[in-house]
């Protein structure tokens, strides 16, 4: 019945050691976030956004889904959005994908997985739109590393394409848009220099970016 006993025991430790390295922490956090960055990631547990870049609680304000995309009519993304860039002013958004991803995978591979499937519909359409660049690489596995790093690419492009964005952005609000992509072999994250501080950028930094 309690098998989730030792989870609230750690939390218990956690809290205490985080009271005694850092008095007043919790205080100083119930009164108020302000975190500079929004995280836009995939919901493999292996990719966890506040560990992998050594961010502490209050400091990212975090959004996950699988496959870390970015749907226009995902009123859930959408409502996370507005609220990071509009009441909290993150100066940053962060789309962060992983190699191995298991969404991109299932895409690639036109697996059967029930409802999920739908949700991965958008990776398929990203597969297609890049069919010519991805027959380049050799073989399945380069393909899908491929595809998973195209994939945050296209959602950086849809990041910047919400309203929200472009609308912060012709109010003059500092707000740059970036992509990255994490490898669960090495726990190193690249940069693959798709970032976004002005719409008129777009374009070339797309261009470059998918090469
Ligand atoms: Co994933």
């Amino acid at each position: 019945m309690n098998d989730l006993k030792h989870l609230l025991e750690s939390n218990r430790a956690w809290a205490e050691g985080v009271r005694q390295r850092e008095p007043g922490f919790f205080d100083k956090l119930a009164q108020q976030q302000a975190p500079e960055y929004l995280w836009i990631g995939c919901s493999d547990s292996r990719v966890p956004a506040n560990q992998i870049t050594g961010l502490v609680p209050g400091e990212v304000f975090v959004h996950r889904n699988v496959a870390n995309l970015v749907v226009h009519a995902d009123l859930n993304f959408l409502s996370v959005l507005q609220f990071a860039v509009d009441i909290l002013k993150v100066k940053h958004i962060i789309v962060c994908g992983h190699y191995g991803c298991g969404g991109v995978i299932a895409a690639h591979d036109q697996q059967k997985l029930g409802l999920v499937d739908n949700w991965l519909r958008n990776v398929r359409y990203t597969k297609q739109k890049h069919e010519e660049l991805l027959e380049k690489e050799d073989g399945r596995d380069a393909r899908i590393a491929r595809l998973c790093e195209i994939n945050v690419i296209e959602q950086v492009v849809n990041v910047v394409q919400t309203t929200v964005v472009q609308d912060a952005w012709a109010r003059g609000q500092a707000l740059a848009v970036h992509g990255w992509i994490y490898g669960i072999q090495d726990g190193l994250i690249r940069d693959l220099e798709m970032s976004v501080s002005k719409a008129q950028d777009l374009q070339t930094r797309y261009a470059a970016a998918i090469g």
